[in-house]
């Protein structure tokens, strides 16, 4: 049943892209194969974990999460764009995501480049047509905003690529995996926490939630590129110690990062249980535990 709800909602993500990209690429003129590149990596082949998270953190509040779609969809649009812009030669320099080859495998760096940024703007703009008229929108966009800037996704990148062939401490890997990847998986729950303009202290049940979530997910992706499948992944593996990455697979060895990280899900588990003494969480636990089992 809830697995039923859950294929559903990714099934509505999966359409509500394709509608929104093949309507711009039909408006397109000269800009035409700047949208067919970002159509190309939003198209399918994501689990949408972060559109997913936030409507189902909305679920629990209220029920017209239809309202907030168009918000889904923006938080997807960045997730991609942070992939196009990770993959580049600059970068990870990775040739495989979601199954196929990567942007600029496709269309060249320059193009992949403008991909990226095209999604990045793309998602703002439609977060701040959402604002115009509605408050709670702007609260729970600047939340997203905060999460992918500097202090946030970016500070986590860079901390990524300068970290690159040394040996990070463990309060440096931390720093990595909370902002590169855990803060907008932490702000896709909070955000829709916000949207129903949830009390302080449900709020920070959310945020203690989603941080941990939202580390765990990374420690899971370093997991995963040592002993993960190729095909279930669609992306390669061993692309981190290809680059000499400090994760947390080279600091801790593989079986105390299982350890970690199994340690990490039961708390987000726990979490969710105390939400559920004052409401229905049962979605977002069924969620989570895919997310905690997946091995993509
Ligand atoms: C991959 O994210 C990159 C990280 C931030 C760890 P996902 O594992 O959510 O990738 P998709 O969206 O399913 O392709
Ligand atoms: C990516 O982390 C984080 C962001 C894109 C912000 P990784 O570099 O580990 O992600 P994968 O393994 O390429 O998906
Ligand atoms: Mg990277
Ligand atoms: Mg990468
Ligand atoms: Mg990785």
């Amino acid at each position: 049943m809830s697995e039923d709800k859950i294929n559903y909602l990714k099934k509505i993500i999966d359409e509500k892209i394709e509608e929104y990209f093949t309507k711009k690429i039909n408006l397109a003129t000269h800009n035409k194969l700047l949208y067919e590149s970002m159509y190309y990596s939003i198209k399918d082949g994501g689990k949408r974990a972060r559109a997913i998270l936030f409507i189902l953190t909305y679920g629990i509040f209220k029920e017209n999460y239809e309202d907030y779609f168009d918000f889904a969809l923006a938080i997807e649009m960045i997730h991609c764009y942070s992939l196009i812009h990770d993959d580049l030669p600059c970068m990870d320099d990775d040739d495989l995501r979601r199954g196929k080859p990567t942007n600029h495998k496709v269309y060249g760096e320059a193009i992949a480049l403008l991909a990226g940024d095209g999604l990045l703007n793309e998602a703002f703009e439609v977060l701040i047509k959402l604002s115009i008229d509605d408050r709670a929108s702007l609260k729970a966009s600047y939340e997203i905003s905060k999460a992918i800037g500097g202090f946030g996704m970016i500070g986590g990148q860079i901390a990524d690529i300068l970290g690159e062939n040394k040996k990070l401490n463990e309060e440096e890997l931390r720093y990595i995996h909370e902002n590169k990847t855990g803060k907008l998986i932490k702000a896709s729950i909070i955000s829709a926490g916000i949207l129903c303009n949830c009390d302080q202290d449900i709020l920070s049940t959310l945020g203690e939630f989603g941080e941990k979530l939202g580390y765990a997910f990374q420690i899971k992706d370093d997991i995963l590129d040592v002993i993960g499948d190729e095909d279930h992944l669609g992306k390669s593996i061993n692309c981190d110690i290809k680059n000499e990455k400090s994760t947390f697979v080279s600091f801790y060895g593989l079986e105390r990062s299982i350890e970690i990280y199994d340690r990490l899900s039961l708390e987000c588990m726990d979490i969710l249980d105390r939400l559920s003494k004052l409401k229905d969480v049962n979605l977002l636990k069924s969620f989570t535990l895919k997310l905690i089992k997946r091995n993509n």
